[in-house]
C-alpha cells in the first residue's frame, strides 16, 4: 500500500500546485482542433507529477496525456496513467469542475485509482479490493437502477453524430434525463457516488478512464465499452460506466445496432 499512500500525497500536492498556478497568468493553445484546448497549467502539472513519481520510483512507467510515455506499448511493471487536468475546457471557462486523474496498474491489473476534484480539494481514491473513499469516508456500494428512472450522463456531440447516433438517441429517450459535466473523471466519480447512474462516452483515452474505472469497480459498478467488451488499457475505447443493471439495459441498444457496430469497429481500429 506504500505506492497508494504516496499517490494520495502526490495528487493532493499537485492540486495545490494547480490552485496556486491559477492565480498567475497562463497561455492557452489548441491541439487537434480549435476546441481542443491545452494550457501551460496542464503541461506543468504533468511535469510536476512525473518528477515526483520518477524521483520516488525511477523504475515505474508513466503515461500522461501531455506527452509523457508515448513510447510505452505494454503494461508490464508498475504503470501510472495520468491526466494532469481532466476537463480543460471547464478549467478555462469555469475555473471549476476539473480533476486530476491517476490510474495505477501493475502488470496490467488494477492497483489504485485517484481522482482529485481540484477546486473542492475532494480526493476520491480506491485500492483494488480495499473499497473506495471520498477523502477519509468509505463510499457505500451503489444502488442498482433502471434506465427509465435514472439520470445518465453523455455528451450531446455523440447524440447528434451521424452513423452512431441511433442507439444514443434511444438511450436518451428511455432515460429519466441526461446531464453533462465535461470531465470524464468527475463523471466516473458521480456514478461511484450514486448521483448519476451511468456515464456514456464514444471515445475516451486511457488517462480519461484509468483512475475512474478502478474507483467505480470498488463500489460495485462496471466499466466496459458500449458494446460490453473489456477495456484496452493503452488504447481509446468507447465507455459505459454504470451500475450493473442499467449497464445491461443500455448496452443492449448498442449491441443490436449494426451500423453502430461497424462504425465503432472502424473508429477504434478493432
Ligand atoms: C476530456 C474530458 C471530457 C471528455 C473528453 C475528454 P480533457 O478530457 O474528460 O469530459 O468528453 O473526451 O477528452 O481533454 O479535458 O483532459
Ligand atoms: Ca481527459
Ligand atoms: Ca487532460
Amino acid at each position: 500500500m506504500e505506492i497508494y499512500k504516496f499517490a494520495q500525497e502526490t495528487i493532493l500536492e499537485a492540486g495545490k500546485f494547480i490552485r496556486q498556478r491559477m492565480t498567475e497568468e497562463f497561455n492557452i493553445d489548441s491541439k487537434q482542433n480549435p476546441n481542443d484546448l491545452v494550457t501551460d497549467v496542464d503541461k506543468e502539472t504533468e511535469v510536476f507529477l512525473n518528477n515526483r513519481i520518477e524521483e520516488r520510483y525511477p523504475d515505474h512507467k508513466i503515461v500522461g496525456e501531455e506527452g509523457h510515455g508515448r513510447d510505452i506499448t505494454n503494461t508490464e511493471g508498475v504503470l501510472w496513467i495520468v491526466d494532469p487536468i481532466d476537463g480543460t475546457l471547464n478549467f478555462v471557462h469555469q475555473m471549476e469542475n476539473f480533476a486530476i486523474s491517476i490510474g495505477i496498474y501493475i502488470d496490467g491489473k488494477p492497483y489504485a485509482g485517484l481522482i482529485l476534484d481540484v477546486m473542492k480539494d475532494d480526493l476520491y481514491h480506491a485500492a483494488f479490493e480495499h473499497g473506495a473513499y471520498k477523502n477519509d469516508q468509505l463510499l457505500p456500494d451503489i444502488d442498482e437502477s433502471h434506465l427509465q428512472s435514472s439520470l445518465i450522463s453523455t455528451n450531446t456531440n455523440w447524440v447528434i453524430r451521424d452513423g452512431i447516433k441511433t442507439p444514443f438517441i434511444e438511450v436518451v429517450r428511455n432515460a429519466r434525463s441526461t446531464r453533462s459535466l465535461g470531465s470524464a473523471a468527475l463523471e466516473f466519480v458521480n456514478v461511484a457516488r450514486g448521483t448519476s447512474s451511468a456515464a456514456l462516452f464514444y471515445r475516451l483515452h486511457p488517462w480519461d478512464f484509468a483512475g475512474g474505472a478502478i474507483i467505480l469497480n470498488e463500489v460495485g459498478g462496471l466499466t466496459t465499452t458500449l458494446i460490453g467488451d473489456d477495456l484496452r488499457l493503452l488504447d481509446t475505447n468507447s465507455i459505459i460506466a454504470a451500475n450493473k443493471t442499467i449497464h445491461g439495459e443500455i448496452t443492449k441498444h448498442f449491441i443490436k445496432d449494426e451500423l453502430f457496430i461497424q462504425n465503432h469497429k472502424k473508429f477504434h481500429r478493432l
